[in-house]
């Protein structure tokens, strides 16, 4: 896929990104493949540079040694035993270690001075042993008990950056091995995360003509359908059905694949979100300036009145707006007019247009106009008119207009007045 490399057009294309992942919460999972692979600095240059522009991090990385927890196979040997135990926990702490040797290293922490970039690991994994599992005693294989959400939030918001190796540790004193793609996925539970992100060593999960799948929804998805990557794609599901707004699969060999998939509209991996990306609600304060990013490129081509800032934000009230991963890509408003609802300020950003995205602001419009008992919807349009005849909406004169705002009518504009009966 192609990456726009004028930086200028590149950053501005990617500011909103940077606005909208401000302050959220992501957990990023490194397995084996990554942690050997030579792009590793690359990707914890990356990630220092998500945590410079107020992303809170976890990740929780898997052992880079060949004593590894795998999601568990029935009737299937420990991985972890009494013997090898401190072998385990020998890599988990080296591969920690040298994780935060990259992270402290990384360019990106230059303009942080790096002596204020803090990372933290500890004992934030209360664990249990798994037990015997078909008759195989698992020894030092446990799963998850409890995450102390509390402490990791704590250590976020405090600006530190978390490191999680596939250890958990019980009230017993005993050290346990947990698979690191189901801890990642507790881990983004416990915290409310915004983001599951998972390195993977392909770009995202691909269609049968190896196409690559951008968008994957959890009611579609059948993780037996990519047997390879099966148990991570449960993971996922589940995170997902646990609240996380999302998860992404990224490709560890590509460079820059995290940037890329978080601040370009077409990402470079796979996102699994919940039944529906899109979001249609009404605008609250903190939308405003979203509207205005939104309306201003109409305003200055003449299809939109001019608003200003203090404008919008005294009518906020009267807005809707859909968002995607929290950017507004439609709006639009309804103004009350004695027992007529002005439709106004619909618009869709270019880059969503033909998706259904005015035809469902204009129906949750409508739809507040009629709970609002009002009888009739009118709009001033100068190039839409058929787009709202095709919805109903029938030619009138300046004389069909409620008398307020007859009386504002600006017969320069020269707008078409259209409406439509709401019973
Ligand atoms: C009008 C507008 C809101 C439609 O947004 P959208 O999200 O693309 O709308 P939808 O996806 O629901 O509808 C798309 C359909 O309308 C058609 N359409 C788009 N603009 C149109 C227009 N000016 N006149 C007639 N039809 C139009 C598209 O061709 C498409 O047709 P299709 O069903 O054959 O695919 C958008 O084009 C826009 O923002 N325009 C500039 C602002 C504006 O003029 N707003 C109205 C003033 S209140």
């Amino acid at each position: 896929m192609s990456v726009d490399h004028n930086p200028l057009r590149w950053f501005r294309t990617a500011s909103p990104y940077i606005y909208a992942h401000r302050n959220k919460t992501f957990v990023i999972y490194l397995g084996a493949g990554a942690l050997s692979s030579d792009s590793l600095p690359n990707i914890v240059q990356d990630i220092t540079l998500l945590h410079a522009l107020g992303v809170r991090l976890i990740l929780v990385h898997e052992n880079s040694g060949s004593i590894v927890v795998g999601p568990q196979e029935p009737e299937g040997l420990p991985s972890v035993t009494r013997d090898n135990l401190s072998d385990f926990i020998g890599d988990a702490a080296a591969t920690s270690q040298r994780l935060i040797a990259h992270l402290s290293a990384s360019p990106a922490t230059d303009f942080l001075r790096s002596s204020e970039m803090v990372t933290l690991s500890g004992n934030f994994v209360r664990a249990q042993p798994l037990g015997i599992v078909n008759g195989v005693d698992q020894q030092h294989i446990g799963k998850v008990r409890k995450i102390n959400s509390a402490a990791l939030t704590k250590a976020l918001e405090d600006q530190a950056l978390v490191v999680l190796s596939p250890l958990g540790f019980s009230l017993t004193g005993d050290v346990f091995g947990i698979d690191a793609i189901t801890l990642a996925r507790e881990v983004a539970t416990a915290v409310e995360a915004d983001k599951l992100i998972y390195y993977l060593d392909q770009s995202g999960i691909n269609n049968q003509d190896q196409q690559r799948i951008s968008e994957l929804t959890t009611n579609t998805l059948d993780p037996s359908s990519w047997p390879e990557h099966r148990a991570l794609l449960i993971e996922a599901r589940l995170a997902i059905e646990a609240g996380v707004s999302r998860c992404h699969l990224i490709n560890q060999k590509q460079d820059g694949a995290l940037l890329q998939e978080l601040f370009t509209r077409e990402g470079c991996g796979t996102q699994i979100v919940g039944e529906s990306s899109y979001q249609l609600r009404q605008a609250v304060a903190q939308d405003i300036s979203g509207i205005l990013t939104l309306i201003t490129p109409q305003e200055e081509a003449g299809t939109l009145k001019k608003r200003s800032r203090e404008l919008i934000e005294s009518e906020i009230d009267h807005f809707v707006v859909m968002t995607l991963e929290g950017l507004i890509i439609a709006c639009g408003a309804l103004y009350p007019f004695d027992q007529f609802g002005e439709i106004a300020c619909l618009t869709t950003h270019p880059d969503y247009r033909d998706m259904n995205c005015g035809e469902r602001v204009l129906q949750m419009l409508i739809e507040r106009a009629r709970s609002l008992e009002l009888e009739k919807a009118f709009i001033l349009t100068t190039q839409t008119a058929h787009w709202f005849i095709e919805r109903g909406f029938e030619a009138a004169t300046v004389e069909a207009l409620p008398v307020a705002k007859k009386s504002v009518y600006n017969p320069q504009r020269n707008a078409q007045i259209y409406i439509r009966t709401l019973a």
